[in-house]
């Protein structure tokens, strides 16, 4: 159900009413959230990113990596592979139904890969214990990101690597289309989401935490050109509708002209993903 509640000029709300959101994905369609996160795996620019962040992390035989909201455990097989039978390869969820999903795919491919349940708030193991640690697009569902890089700081040892992800929805670009339509379908999705510039916020949030930033990298995801408003637009731009920012009419037209673009070859819808490479000093 669309929310009700009222958008600030800014489209962005304030922290206390993002404060409370849950910050776990709702139980109901989980199959379906499977689906759409392999979907998106198979997305070039997550792939590409994802390379990068492998590459940056640079893991060893023998190595101890955890990656934190690890979902359907994609990357803790690559993991796996990395580290070999002396190292260790954990993913760690607190959703159960994307915990099972990621243990039977790690038993059906005979990977060493490991997935224990936890929360980027209290990860369930001591200080100093991983070389590697990888967070991907799960800071923009925190309502107390700086809780979960602190944690992040905790478990990793002094040289320890980390790669965070996320989108920064402050970065979509929706063309064609009026410019205030398209403002406030944008805000709507912003402003749905707990936590929606955390690409921009990563690399102070893993300093202040006492890390040191060594890189950051950064892909624009866009969606198919061929597709016209695609799903994300035209569910959110029915959002923006039951909340009263846009009319039903603006919204109609708003998908005519992306139809017509994606017809003519000038449509772009994207978001920007950024990845921070950094460390703990030892
Ligand atoms: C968009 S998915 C990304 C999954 C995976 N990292 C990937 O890139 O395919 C967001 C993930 O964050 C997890 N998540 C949400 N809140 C979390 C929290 N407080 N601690 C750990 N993970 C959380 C969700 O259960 C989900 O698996």
């Amino acid at each position: 159900m669309p929310q009700t509640t009222a958008i600030p000029k800014d489209g962005i709300e304030p922290m206390d009413m993002r404060g409370l959101r849950p910050d776990r994905f709702d139980s109901a369609g989980h199959d379906q959230l499977v689906d759409v996160r392999d979907l998106q795996a198979a997305l070039p620019g997550i792939r590409r990113l994802r390379n990068w962040a492998h590459d940056a992390l640079a893991l060893q035989p023998g190595e101890d990596a955890v990656d934190i909201g690890s979902g359907t455990g994609s990357e803790v097989l690559t993991f796996a592979d990395a580290v070999g039978p002396t190292g260790t390869a954990l993913g760690v969820e607190p959703d159960p139904n994307l915990l099972a999903a990621a243990e039977r795919r790690a038993t059906d491919l005979g990977s060493s890969a490991k997935f224990h349940t936890g929360d980027a708030y209290g990860l369930p193991f001591g200080a100093d214990s991983f070389d590697a640690v990888l967070c991907e697009r799960v800071f923009q569902h925190l309502t107390a990101p700086l809780r979960a890089a602190n944690e992040i700081a905790r478990v990793l040892r002094p040289g320890g690597r980390v790669v965070v992800m996320d989108s920064d929805w402050g970065t979509a670009i929706v063309h064609p289309g009026d410019r205030r339509v398209v403002r406030d379908v944008v805000d709507t999705l912003a402003s749905a989401t707990t936590n929606p510039l955390s690409g921009r916020r990563l690399p102070g949030l893993l300093t202040k935490a006492g890390l040191v930033i060594d890189e950051i990298g950064s892909h624009a995801l866009v969606q198919d050109r061929s597709v016209g408003a695609g799903s994300l637009v035209t569910r959110i731009s029915a959002m923006a509708v039951a909340r009263g920012v846009i009319t039903e009419t603006q919204r109609e037209q708003l998908i005519a002209d992306l139809q017509a673009g994606a017809d003519n070859g000038d449509i772009h819808l994207s978001v920007t993903m950024f990845a921070v490479l950094a460390h703990k000093p030892g």
